[in-house]
């Protein structure tokens, strides 16, 4: 059982221990906290040096999607059974790994040479976010749904993974141990970066014999260097983000390194990000390199459907359910490029990106424009979503996880 906000606040007023480091994987910092619990789930603990209302030093009028190193991370090693038992909060700091270790060796996606296969390394990465309320509480968006999917991702790359009440259990750990980097409401939030690892040395391709959980945060704000402004995308057609029977529908790391070509071209060329095409028909959309996509045409919202080619996102799911909800009919369904042209709105979603317009996509030489501003359906799905995150609206489904 997950513990509720208000043992957890005891617990952070009561406990307080040091433990040592892994053998496996170590922190370059020295400070290291450990709850000694009894329970097979991670205790919460937090200095008590800094107070309830205290923020950091940081500016919060600019922030961006960087890395402001926090406080505390969490790092939870395997057992050489693929167990996770007992996490721990140790100070943010760089990591000790095996130079055999599975996640350095077969760091990326290719084909093998004997059979022609994709080889996956194991890594594993998720994204959810902590908002401070008007009255000082933190809120963390359906953390539970990040542990799924770091679940079902495991179980595609061969991975060993923390149960979901450890996952969300570390998140409220490290959202707490590292409040005072959450912004003020209305500034920002503070986005928690859970990772999965094979940790352990191997020379063959084989799964890894150790794995470690670790989880950091940052406080960030826009995705995008554009803050709000609308996304100018361009659709690729010569590189891919996913193939069929790949991995592209877990957050595998392979999904991301492939992209940075692309994206690099299209930054280049004055474009925001990249907008994918299927790898087979070079015909259906896919997402974009940070984020799902969403097409509007009168009263029907279109997504591509999640087939094993594209991320479900827990914003995308959730954005799916609000516009349900608003008298929207949504399909999951594979989208044709050339339905683009007929658009009235396109938008992206994903953590870190949120709910973003998009002004324009060009395709093939040719340049589609889409409404924009406050009046359009992207703008209200999105005040809703960020609503219910940050507390400004009730949350009637349950999404949002108090601590
Ligand atoms: C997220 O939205 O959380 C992601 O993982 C996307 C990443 C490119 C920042």
């Amino acid at each position: 059982m997950i513990r509720t906000a208000s043992s957890i606040r005891t617990l952070i007023q009561s406990l307080r221990a040091i433990s040592s480091f892994s053998s496996q994987i170590g922190v370059g910092a020295r400070n290291s906290y450990n709850s000694g619990a009894v329970s097979s789930l991670q205790q919460v603990i937090r200095p008590s040096t800094y107070g309830e209302d205290e923020y950091a030093d940081v500016d919060w009028d600019n922030l961006g999607f960087g890395i402001t190193p926090a406080d505390y991370m969490y790092i939870n090693q395997s057992t050489k059974d693929g167990e996770f038992h007992q996490g721990q909060l140790s100070r943010y700091g760089a990591l000790e790994l095996s130079p055999a270790a599975g996640v350095l060796n077969y760091g990326q996606a290719r084909k093998s040479l004997t059979s022609g296969r994709q080889i996956w390394i194991q890594g594993l990465y998720e994204g959810t976010k902590a908002y401070r309320k008007e009255d000082g509480r933190l809120l963390v968006f359906r953390p539970d749904q990040n542990a799924l999917r770091m679940k079902m991702g495991a179980d595609r790359i061969c991975m060993p993974c923390p149960s979901v009440d450890q996952f969300v259990d570390a998140v409220k750990q490290v959202a707490l141990a590292n409040k005072r980097w959450t912004p003020p409401p209305g500034k920002g939030t503070m986005y928690i970066r859970p990772l999965l690892m094979g940790s352990g040395p191997i020379m063959g391709l084989a799964p890894a014999p150790e794995y470690t959980f670790l989880i950091y945060c940052s406080p960030v704000g826009n995705y995008f260097k554009e803050g709000f402004a609308p996304l100018n995308l361009y659709v690729e057609d010569e590189f891919h983000r996913a193939t069929r029977g790949g991995a592209g529908g877990v957050k595998s790391i392979t999904n991301y390194a492939p992209v940075l070509k692309a994206i690099a071209r299209a930054k280049g060329n004055g474009y925001s990000d990249v907008l994918y095409l299927d790898s087979v028909h070079k015909r259906y959309l896919e997402e974009v390199s940070s984020c799902n996509i969403f097409v509007l045409k009168g009263r029907v919202i279109s997504t591509p459907a999640a087939i094993g080619t594209i991320l479900q996102g827990v914003t995308r799911k959730s954005i799916i359910e609000i516009a349900s909800d608003q008298g929207y009919q949504v399909e999951e369904r594979a989208v044709a490029v050339d339905e683009l042209a007929e658009a009235d709105e396109v938008f992206c979603t994903g953590t870190a990106v949120g709910v973003a317009s998009v002004a324009s996509i060009t395709y093939q030489g040719k340049r589609l424009e889409y409404k924009v501003g406050a009046e359009t359906v992207a703008q209200q799905l999105y005040s809703i979503l960020e609503g219910i995150k940050s507390g400004a609206i009730e949350d009637k489904k349950g999404w949002v996880v108090e601590i």
